[in-house]
């Protein structure tokens, strides 16, 4: 019995114990994040020297980012990382959000399928390392993952079909590895690609891929916006399909063994840019493009259509900039009217039978750089102006028997002069030493290098510097907000366009003032490329950057360090301290869980699946697609007050004689579904007077609309901006600020949970017909969910010029990201320039002039010309010091926004304004003949709108 008894007390223990010490090790997250960090480290070289210890978050490892004590990212791009992922180690980073490892070519070996434990991961970024081995199926159990790129590794192996699981996928990137096997689509048993229906892009270029493109892999639920399916072995014909996916705008199928003919129905993708069907055995007859009208670069060179004459549409597509037609069996005379296409730039006709006379006319296109006629059945040419000087090729044409054309008729090669970044110096340049490089600036240094690659442009003409130093300034500016490391100048070289017809060309960014960039920058830049935070223009479309290994200029080599063990005692006084801990993390989780899952089912009826589902929501009201066909008078041209990329906006009048916004999403709007819910959840809880209201909405039909009240006097844009007959003295200024301001106070203090509007800007505030500021557009906004103060992960939005820096780096939003942004704001107003403009960021501006001692601060040419310097003395330096503390790099330094609205209340004390009464200003509120453009949504594409993360970049 004793005996039994001890056996049972010894066996309790035992078991008390393990469980204890599973908890600790559970629990103990940090020293396991540790743990997984250095074992990761031990397979690799160059692995960074600060990794030291067992303390990622305490101790600010480099490229770790931590949220509550758990590592949530990694971002070690471009360091020269070498060695595997093997060894299970990553498996234990299970809080494991963005792992980026880009640009390191040393990292070779499996993905191993432990990546599948890492349930949280939205970001997986490999890009240009050499990974080998199949995609693990694994993956597909990643639920949250929404971007996975993966190109240009050494992958083999198929496309795992599980990734079919990911429903918010935005970004499949398999591009240029060693891909087999067919495209996998879902059958009753297993999922596929199909099921992908809110991806917006799919870029498997140069692969070996092989098979039919399925039937079943496209359909009318699809967003596609980028499909890029070039450079594979994909053959049989291609899918009807693809002509309901209405949403594409690039489409690559060149460069596969494709065969039968075109299915009629393409033509119905009315978005479509860029169409690319060359190097195929496409056959039946030539596609008709008739409508396509946003057709800017058309390539079916090299396939097998039947002989067919000239189509009608070759003289009728607005937008073309490059038609690429070369050993086809066209017949016929070419129309006038094609050259005189105003955007037309490169016509490649070789081959062909084209015949008759050449007429190009004297109402060219003044962006023709190329005609390739080379052998065709040309035998007569009107006579070309002596001014003429373009490339014309005729040589191979029964034309070129006469004397007078023999100018056209030798020429083979075309070979455009190649742009590269121009020197910029003021004196002699310096010699550098030979391992670094003249920067555009003339100084010497060691440039962050690699190679851009546009997958689809929409232009061909390569000697229009335009494009390139848009490219430059726009990269240029981009840096600058995001402070990613000074940048100093941006160097393009070596443009070309290669064998894939991908526009190629070498990349260099100079630091500022020092000859080097820190390894803290080079990961920052390199995740900036890679995660497609960066935006080009968008003529130059779908990217790809290769970063190439950056020297470390910190390990001084002879300090080699060694990892502190900690010793016995220490592990077991942690040991004990983590148990404790431990179990209240536990405790507490335990809670909030249960929370969480009760506000998950408050948006049960939000999610897609459940679709028509009617929400139910008190305040705003339901309408009919008849009401607001009405109340709009048939969505009457004359009633469009606003439009962008989601679609248009109308004034309306509904029955009780109100004036309202109907916002109204353009059938297959990429913008999604997903942004009108979160509007509507959001306003519909929310109701304050500095924030724009909302009447109802209408999801009938297909059709989604807000119907917002009418806000009559447009947007603080427009008005600073002198666009809308609003003329803003600074005691408005001052009134429009505060307005805002309690506007975002109301969002963050009193909504219920606190909520952060992640896009505020000049033209997100509306004005009334009082000039009150109304907060409006909550597409992006976020609820701070569980804890009310905490913080929350997200994938980066905002609008490049307003955007958080330290949100950017560290993805984490607060409520003092809104701060960041509204002091952004606050410049702006007293400025009257916009924030983010030809290499210039308002914020850098300020802090770099900022001077107290000086008259006006030292800030006179800066401050709005159309201001009156004499009303700003009261209250200007307060002013001044408010912004400058919004904007402060950290976080924790700015103000709440509540202290905001407290300091503009006395600042107007100061300037003796009224904070309340605006009424007499509204008698100078000019009336505007036209109606001012109307403000719910982002700016034009001329300002770097929109959001910053890749997922939100719709080239229009
Ligand atoms: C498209 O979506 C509708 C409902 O939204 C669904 O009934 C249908 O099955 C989907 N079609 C495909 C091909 O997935
Ligand atoms: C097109 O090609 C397919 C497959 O190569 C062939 O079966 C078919 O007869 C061809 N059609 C025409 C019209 O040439
Ligand atoms: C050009 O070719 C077409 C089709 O083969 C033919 O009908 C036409 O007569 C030709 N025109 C000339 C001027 O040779
Ligand atoms: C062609 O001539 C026009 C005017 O004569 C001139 O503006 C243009 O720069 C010239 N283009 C080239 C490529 O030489």
């Amino acid at each position: 019995m004793g005996s039994w008894k001890k056996t049972f007390r010894g066996s309790l223990w035992v078991f008390l114990l393990s469980i204890l010490v599973r908890i600790a090790f559970a629990r103990g997250e940090n020293s396991i994040d540790g743990a997984a960090l250095n074992g990761l480290a031990s397979q690799w070289q160059n692995a960074p020297s600060n990794w030291d210890g067992f303390d990622p978050c305490g101790s600010k490892w480099l490229g770790v980012t931590c949220k509550k004590n758990r590592v949530i990212s990694i971002t070690l791009s471009s360091i020269g990382l070498q060695g595997s992922l093997s060894g299970g180690d990553i498996q234990n980073l299970s809080e494991l959000r963005t792992l980026d490892l880009s640009y390191n070519s040393g990292l070779t070996g499996p993905l191993p399928a432990s990546i599948g434990n890492l349930r949280h991961l939205e970001y997986l970024i490999l890009s240009g390392c050499s990974f080998t081995g199949a995609i693990p199926a694994e993956i597909g159990r990643l639920s949250h993952l929404e971007v996975i790129s993966l190109n240009s590794n050494k992958f083999s192996g198929s496309i795992p079909p599980t990734i079919g699981y990911l429903s918010d996928l935005y970004l499949l990137d398999l591009g240029s590895n060693q891909l087999i096997g067919t495209i996998p689509v879902s059958d009753g048993a297993n999922p596929g690609l199909d099921l992908l229906i809110n991806t917006k892009h799919f870029h498997f270029g140069v692969n070996q891929l092989s098979g039919s493109i399925p039937s079943k892999l496209f359909s009318p639920n699809m967003t596609l916006i980028h499909v890029l399916f070039e450079n594979n072995s994909l053959n049989g014909s291609i899918p009807s399909t693809l002509g309901l996916v209405k949403s594409l705008e690039v489409l690559r199928l060149d460069r596969n063994s494709l065969t039968g003919p075109v299915p009629a129905n393409l033509n119905s993708l009315t978005k479509l840019s860029e169409f690319h069907l060359a190097h195929n055995q496409l056959n039946g007859t030539l596609p008709d493009l008739t409508g396509m009208d946003f057709l800017t670069f058309v390539d079916m060179s090299n396939n097998s259509f039947d002989s067919s004459n000239v189509p009608q549409w070759f003289s009728s597509l607005p937008s073309l900039t490059s038609l690429y037609l070369e050993y086809l069996k066209i017949k016929g005379e070419l129309p006038q009217a094609l050259f005189s296409s105003s955007s037309l730039q490169n016509l490649k006709l070789r081959d062909n039978q084209f015949n008759g006379t050449l007429d190009i006319g004297i109402n060219y296109s003044n962006q023709l750089q190329l005609i390739d006629l080379t052998n065709n059945d040309i035998s007569t040419i009107t006579t070309i102006s002596d001014g003429y000087n373009r490339t014309l090729i005729l040589t191979g044409n029964p034309v070129c028997n006469q004397n007078s054309v023999r100018l056209y008729c030798n020429m083979t090669v075309f070979a455009p002069p190649s742009y590269s970044t121009s020197l910029k110096c003021t004196t002699l340049p310096p010699t550098c030493p030979s391992d670094q490089v003249l920067s555009p600036n003339c100084q010497c240094a060691y440039p962050y290098t690699g190679t851009l690659l546009f997958l689809a442009p929409s232009f061909s003409d390569l000697s229009n510097n335009t494009n390139y130093l848009m490219l430059e300034q726009g990269l240029r500016d981009q840096f600058l907000q995001l402070e990613l490391g000074p940048v100093d100048s941006i160097s393009l070289q070596k443009i070309i366009v290669d064998s894939n017809n991908y526009l190629e060309m070498s990349l260099g960014i100079f630091p500022f003032n020092k000859t080097y960039f820190s390894q803290v920058e080079v990961t920052a830049i390199g995740f900036f490329l890679s995660n497609h935070t960066y935006q080009p223009p968008s003529n130059f479309g779908p990217y790809h950057f290769l970063g190439l290994q950056y020297p470390n200029f910190n390990v001084s080599p002879s300090s080699k360090k060694s990892k502190n063990l900690p010793t016995i005692t220490g592990v077991a006084a942690g040991v004990l301290l983590l148990i404790l801990i431990c179990l209240c993390i536990f405790i507490i989780r335990k809670k909030r869980s249960t929370r969480l899952e009760e506000d998950r089912q408050s948006f049960a009826s939000w999610e897609p699946k459940s679709s028509g589902s009617i929400p139910q929501l008190k305040g705003a009201r339901m309408f009919t697609f008849e009401e607001i066909k009405t109340c709009t008078n048939n969505f009457a041209e004359m009633n469009e007050i606003g439009g962008g990329g989601y679609g248009k906006v109308y004034r309306g009048t509904i029955g009780n004689g109100q004036l309202v916004a109907v916002k109204r999403a353009q059938e297959g709007s990429s913008q999604g579904s997903h942004e009108f819910r979160t509007e509507i959840e959001l306003l519909s809880r929310v109701h304050h007077k500095n924030l724009v209201s909302l009447v109802g909405f209408c999801f009938e039909e297909g059709e989604q609309m807000l119907i917002y009240e009418y806000v009559p006097n447009g947007t603080l844009k427009d008005s600073l901006l002198g666009k809308s007959g609003v003329r803003l003295d600074w005691k408005r200024r001052l009134r429009v600020a505060l307005g805002a301001a309690k506007g975002i106070v109301y969002l963050h203090e009193l909504a219920d949970p606190p909520i952060v509007h992640r896009d505020i800007k000049s033209s997100n505030i509306l004005l009334d017909d009082k000039l009150n500021a109304k907060v409006s557009d909550f597409g992006l906004s976020k609820s701070l969910g569980v804890d009310s103060r905490g913080q929350i992960t997200t994938q980066v939005k905002g609008t490049m010029g307003y955007l958080d820096p330290e949100y950017y780096m560290t993805q984490q939003l607060t409520d003092k990201s809104d701060v960041y942004s509204f002091g952004v704001l606050l410049l702006e107003l007293i400025t009257g320039k916009k924030p983010l403009e030809r290499g210039r960021y308002i914020v850098r501006e300020v802090k770099s002039l900022l001077d107290w001692s000086k008259d006006l601060y030292n800030l006179k040419n800066l401050l709005d010309p159309s201001l009156d310097l004499t009303t700003l003395v009261g209250g200007l330096k307060q002013y001044i010091s408010l912004a400058i503390r919004c904007v402060d790099e950290s976080s924790a330094e700015r103000p709440t926004m509540s202290a905001v609205v407290y300091e503009i209340e006395k600042i107007m004390r100061q300037a003796s304004v009224n904070p309340s009464s605006a009424s007499n200003s509204s008698s100078v509120v000019g009336s505007t003949g036209t109606p001012v453009r109307h403000p719910y949504e982002s700016d034009g594409p001329s300002d770097y709108s929109g959001d910053v993360a890749y997922p939100r970049i719709e080239p229009k």
